[in-house]
Formats: structure tokens, sequence, C-alpha cells
């Protein structure tokens, strides 16, 4: 079967422009994540989790996931949380926020958000999954979307009988990362789970799990007859990896390009995050950039030690020259952001 991952698609009256989507991240799905994964052809951005008893106790940093930027759409703001009543509020909210979607988290494996009766325990919690997707579909006009793990134990096969009732209590579609919730990131998502709930919903299904190259997501598309591929770890500080599985063939990045998108994620984060908070998120992004074969190791560890983050871009500029007229060329691009009415957001754990 012949895939066209440029091809457009629909959930409910959201228009989705590609078949690539972006995957939402803990400590990563940032704003200047989601808009550079858009820049590079994701089809559909997600925010991280959001806490809903953050946003019903109006948590300042919890409300700051909540700021939308007008060049995302369509984007879904993912919440989390195990109270009907609560979770339709914060949808409400996210809805007022501006999401195109809300997602519902059913697959996070920490043991900080199991042990609420939220995330991935809500697999084999039927009644109260369905509850849930019911309360927050009819909390609010956009479209809803879940994101499920295959189960709780390996080789569980949960989410083939909850899929179907999701999607009865309103879920206009489902995600699935078929692993289970015991093998965190180990071992291998087992697609042809995919391939079943895809036969048993008449809803689309975004297929996440180990894309990592076109080729990869045309494989997973062709046979499993999902909509559209979700790609995650790939896109780590890799937006070349989004557009080489929309496309296929691109050569990689030269090195003042990757000095110019570190640069400008660097500016938008510190904006976002605020200097202090940006400072430690940042790092880990650092060697997701320079790393694959890019920059020598003791490049990446001599920025690691920088105290500053513009000892950091000083750095990388005398590094890469080069990059400061393409970061100006992307800064032309890329839309000023003026963050107002929410206050500084923050990552948070999943
Ligand atoms: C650091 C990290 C944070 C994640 N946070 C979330 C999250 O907040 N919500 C969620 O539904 N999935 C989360 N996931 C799971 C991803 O969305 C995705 O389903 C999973 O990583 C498999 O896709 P991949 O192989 O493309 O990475 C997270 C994954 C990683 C690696």
């Amino acid at each position: 079967m012949q895939v066209n991952l440029r091809e457009c698609w629909r959930i409910g009256p959201v228009e989705v422009p590609t078949r690539v989507v972006l995957a939402p991240m803990a400590g990563v799905s940032v704003q200047a994540f989601r808009r550079q994964g858009r820049r590079y052809g994701a089809g559909l951005v997600c925010s991280e989790m959001v806490s809903c008893a953050g946003i019903e106790h109006r948590n300042e940093r919890t409300l700051g996931y909540l700021r939308v930027a007008a060049d995302e759409h369509p984007l879904a703001i993912q919440i989390f949380g195990s109270e009907p009543g609560v979770m339709a509020e914060a949808a409400r909210m996210v809805e007022a926020a501006g999401a195109d979607l809300v997602d519902v988290n059913f697959g996070c494996p920490v043991r900080k958000v199991t042990k609420t009766g939220a995330g991935a325990t809500l697999l084999e919690d039927p009644a109260r999954a369905t509850a849930i997707v019911a309360a927050v579909a009819g909390a609010v006009s956009v479209p809803v979307s879940v994101k499920m793990r295959r189960g709780l134990e390996n080789g569980s096969r949960v989410c083939l009988e909850l899929g179907p009732r999701l999607v009865e209590a309103g879920a206009a579609t489902l995600t699935l990362h078929p692993r289970s919730a015991k093998q965190m990131y180990t071992g291998e998502a087992d697609h042809s789970l995919t391939a079943e709930l895809v036969e048993l919903v008449d809803v689309p299904v975004i297929a996440s799990g180990d894309i990592v190259s076109h080729a990869k997501a045309c494989e997973v598309l062709a046979t499993t007859g999902a909509a559209a591929v979700m790609v995650g770890r790939a896109a780590q500080g890799n937006p070349w990896a989004v557009a080489e599985i929309l496309e296929g063939g691109a050569g990689g990045p030269t090195r003042e390009e990757v000095v110019a998108e570190l640069l400008l994620f660097i500016r938008e984060t510190v904006r976002e995050l605020g200097e202090q908070r940006a400072t430690g998120f940042l790092k880990k992004f650092y060697g997701w950039y320079l790393g694959h074969g890019r920059f020598p190791k003791p490049f990446k560890q001599e920025l690691l030690q920088l105290p500053t983050i513009s000892e950091v871009e000083q750095r990388l500029l005398i590094a890469e020259p080069g990059a400061a007229a393409l970061l100006e060329a992307l800064g032309d691009e890329v839309e000023e952001v003026v963050l107002e009415g929410l206050p500084i957001s923050a990552y948070g754990g999943g």
C-alpha cells in the first residue's frame, strides 16, 4: 500500500495537514519545541501532560502550560487526572486557552502519576476511563483524543477492549503507544496491536512508538492502517528527523544549521521559562542537538560547564560563526511571540 505522509486528514472538524504528529513529552514539549516541529512539517503538535489538579488549583506553573502561540495550530493540549468532574473542568480551560483538541493521558507509566489513579492505571479501570472521556467530551466542543499504552503488564491487550469503549464515550481519535506501562521505553513497540485497534474503531488511530525514519513511518502506516504516525524521541533536538520522516532522503543539517536552530531554541525557551529555569531545562538539549556525530563530545561537555546561557550562546557562535546569519533569517521567519496573560511555564514530570 502506497502512503503519502504529506496528505491532509481530519479529526472531526480539525484539519491536520500532514500524517506526522509530534509526541507529547514531559520536560521536552515546550512551545519552542512545538513551533519548531510545525516548521519542520509536523501536522499536529501536542503539549506535555498537564495536571488537572494543578489547573483546578490554578497553580501558576501548571497554567503556564496552557499558553498557545498563533503558529502552533493545530495543537492538542494533554491533560491527566482521575476525577471525571475535575478533568471536565480542566478541559474547559484547555479549550478556552485555544487548543484545537483536548488529549487525555491514559499512558503515563510513572509512579508519581499512576499512584493517583491517573495515566496508565486507567487502562485497567474501564468504568472510570470511559466516565472521564464522556465527561471531557461533554464539556468541550473541540474533539477529544486519548493516548494509551497497550496495558499495564507485558503482553497485555487491554487497549483493544478499552479503545472501542472510549470511542463510544466520545473520543474522536485514539493514539496507541503499544508498549506496556511496565516496559516503560524498553523493548519494541508492537504495532500489530495498532493494526488490530484500527480494525476495531471507526475513528482515526495515531501510531506512536519507534517511528525514527521515513521508511519506518511508511511501513507502520501501510501495515496498520493508522491515519498518522507520532514522533517522540527521534525529534528531541532533531527537527530534521521530522522532515526526514515526512519526506525521506534528507541529507541531515550542516553544523551551522544545527547551531542556528539550537540558538533559536535557547532564545525562545528563555522567553518562555525565564532564564533561571531555562538554564537547567536546556542542558539535555545541548547533547541532543550536538550529538548524532555532529560535534565532538568534549564540545558538549564544555557547554555543560558554562554557568550562564549567554556564555553558551557565545561559545556556540565562536564554534560556528556562520550560524549568526542563519539565526537572523530564522528569526525573520519565526514570528515573535508575546507572552502575556498566563504566567511563566515550567516543565513537569512524566
Ligand atoms: C521524555 C519523555 C516524556 C514523555 N512524556 C509524555 C507525556 O507527557 N504524555 C504522553 O502521553 N506521553 C509521553 N511520552 C511518550 C511519548 O509521547 C511516546 O508515546 C513514546 O516516547 C514513544 O514514542 P517514540 O518511540 O517516538 O519516542 C514521553 C516520552 C518521553 C521519552
